[in-house]
């Protein structure tokens, strides 16, 4: 494996650390909502994961959550932060759940966001290269296009469409079928989720076509110290498109924890 480097990220505010982690194939950016809202209770640090956003990669390959996690460990060093909250969206809710494999001494809390903690299926897996086909030979804008109709609610702000449009075209080609690759061959996280001891909130969203509601429920009841809340007129892009209930759901969670 690869070795862990220090990824570049966006810091707000003061306090413990709030590390926000991005979903596929995006960027910190997707955050600034939540930076925003939480700067007077936490320091709220998005990175880019490796390859993304301005953690530029010169050789992308070879990627697997457990590499995102291990940066993320070297980005916490580089912060002088002993632990964090680690908040994930869905590929970033699977670096959030290797984080704390590989890492359980440096998490005071989870927040789980439109993710799952399921390995893919053996059609996943093939759906996982069939997209990665098509990036290499039609690039990222088809990558949007095919995402387009499952990323957002129903009645999408264009707004947010045209942010996450942006992301996804800044993207390199080659970082996005490296991502593809890491999410078709991660581990199964299920057995994991009895093991999290730390205080946990699962964030699921109404209109999430990608990590449906119900599925999202059963799945946070596995986790001995987890809590759930559902967030109204949101997609799987909840923390862009209600920041405001997303921002409360973590306002809430966090405010006992030390
Ligand atoms: C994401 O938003 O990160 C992706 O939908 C995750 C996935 O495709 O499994």
């Amino acid at each position: 494996m690869a070795e862990a480097t220090q990824l570049a990220y966006e810091e707000r505010g003061s306090g413990p650390v709030l590390l926000f982690v991005h979903g596929f194939p995006l960027d910190r950016t997707m955050w600034i909502d939540q930076l925003a809202g939480l700067a007077k209770i936490r320091r709220c640090v998005a990175v880019d994961l490796r390859g993304h956003g301005l953690s530029e990669d010169p050789n992308p390959g070879g990627y697997s959550m457990d590499l995102f996690a291990d940066d993320l460990a070297a980005t916490l060093d580089e912060l002088g932060a002993e632990k964090a909250d680690v908040c994930g969206l869905s590929m970033g809710g699977y670096v959030a759940l290797a984080f704390w494999r590989r890492h359980p001494d440096r998490v005071r809390s989870l927040v789980l966001c439109c993710t799952k903690a399921e390995a893919d299926s053996a059609e996943g897996k093939a759906g996982r290269d069939a997209l990665a086909e098509l990036v290499r030979e039609k690039g990222t804008e088809a990558l949007f296009e095919a995402l387009l109709g499952k990323m957002f609610r129903k009645v999408p702000s264009e707004d947010v469409v045209a942010r996450c449009r942006r992301m996804i075209t800044s993207v390199p080609p080659e970082v996005a079928t490296a991502d593809l690759e890491a999410m078709r061959d991660r581990p199964d996280s299920v057995g994991t989720l009895s093991t999290i001891s730390v205080p946990a909130l699962w964030i699921a969203a109404e209109e999430d076509v990608i990590m449906p509601l119900d599925a999202a429920r059963a799945t946070a009841g596995k986790i001995p110290t987890g809590s759930f809340v559902e967030v109204p007129v949101a997609g799987h892009m909840a923390p862009m498109e209600n920041p405001e209930a997303v921002n409360a759901a973590l306002r809430d969670f966090l405010k006992d924890l030390k």
